[in-house]
């Protein structure tokens, strides 16, 4: 079995972070949300993997490397633009060869892992696996119709008035059956080959579509809310481990992580929270479901339920909340006039002042 992991795609949703990184690639208390994936695939006895890249090909391959580091071969398969998630599987034929596989898009986060839906593939005998999970709004997800014996047998993208509310989950198992589909099928409306067009035409074609429940909790990380509630989950079980170096006025209560090299000044951390190495906390409160990366200042500031990447400060605001703050990226108070907002925000950003 070989795994096909999508790292390419527009990532619209997430701008602008997405217009200098991989959407992939945002971390999740400090760890990027593809690393989980790539995880769950090894941990499944996966270790050949085929890696979709698209215009920010040169960052995936500096944090994934040749696989080694994650036990695994990895082959990168460059995709010239985003032309859907069954353009993906077309474009992996050589690398795929005649093998069934997993292919798992890059910026779902699935907690616990992979593995019983690889073994029930391996059994079952089908020629594809979908992955479904209940949800609450099916209106915004990809929908599946199942039959007697929860085979599937109709898909709807995003529909007005949902057949089931078992949504789609970004992790699909065929068989090279698939090569057929994703070369009989037109691009949709939206020009991309899509891979549910894919699927009905392994249906109409008598081939054997099952479908599989996750158990788990699952999040598709393309928009900010998402990303903040999976953050939110990881840090949830995390264990208190402070190797940072507190001062005595600092108080830290719950469970906090303070990596070595980063300092707690004069501060209130209430966890979970995760401090990378080399942040500064200084005179602020830090509250539940942060997560600081590495090299941040946070300095007369109040923040929580948020995600800071490296290098970034915040200083002499509050209270941030809900927030997604990039890289190198500079939150402070504006100098003269009280209730003024000083901006300079690159295109695509969202800002949400108070009062
Ligand atoms: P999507 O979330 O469907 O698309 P997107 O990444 O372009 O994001 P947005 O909707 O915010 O513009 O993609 C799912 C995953 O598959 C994601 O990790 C990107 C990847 N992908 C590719 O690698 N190639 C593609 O052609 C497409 C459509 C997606």
């Amino acid at each position: 079995m070989k795994a096909l992991v999508l790292a390419g795609g527009k990532g619209t949703r997430l701008r602008p972070l997405t217009h200098t990184s991989a959407k992939q690639l945002v971390p999740v208390a400090n760890k990027p949300v593809l690393y989980y994936g790539l995880e769950a695939i090894r941990d499944a006895g996966i270790t050949n993997v085929g890696v979709i890249v698209g215009e920010t090909a040169a960052e995936v391959r500096d944090a994934i490397g040749d696989g080694s580091a994650f036990g695994m071969e990895v082959t990168y398969i460059p995709q010239e633009s985003p032309l859907g998630l069954a353009h993906c599987v077309l474009i992996a034929r050589d690398f795929l060869g005649d093998e069934p596989f997993v292919m798992y898009l890059g910026d779902n986060f699935l907690v616990g892992g992979i593995s019983d839906l690889v073994d029930a593939f391996g059994a079952g005998g089908h020629d594809a696996q979908i992955l479904l999970t209940r949800v609450a709004e099916p209106q915004f997800y990809g929908v599946a119709e199942l039959g007697p014996s929860g085979e599937i047998i109709g898909l709807e993208e995003k529909p007005a008035r949902p057949r089931s509310d078992l949504a789609i989950v970004g992790v699909y198992s065929f068989s090279p059956a698939v090569h057929d589909a994703v070369r009989a099928i037109e691009p949709s409306a939206r020009g991309e080959l899509e891979i549910t067009d894919a699927i009905q035409w392994l249906i109409r074609n008598g081939y054997s579509v099952q479908s599989h429940m996750v158990t788990g909790y699952w999040r598709d990380t393309g928009r900010l809310q998402d990303m903040l509630e999976c953050n939110r989950i990881v840090l949830e079980p995390i264990e208190r481990d402070v190797r940072g170096t507190v001062d005595a006025m600092s108080e830290i209560t719950g469970r906090v992580v303070i990596e070595p090299g980063a300092v707690v000044d004069n501060s209130i951390l209430r966890g979970p929270i995760i401090v990378a190495a080399d942040s500064k906390i200084v005179s602020s409160y830090v509250g539940p479901f942060t997560s600081i990366g590495p090299g941040c200042v946070v300095q007369n500031a109040e923040i929580e339920y948020s995600i800071v990447l490296g290098g970034s400060s915040v200083i002499g605001v509050s209270r941030i909340a809900h927030s997604l703050i990039g890289r190198n990226v500079e939150v402070s108070r504006a100098a003269g006039v009280s209730n003024t907002h000083q901006l300079m925000v690159g295109d695509h950003s969202r800002i949400q002042v108070g009062r």
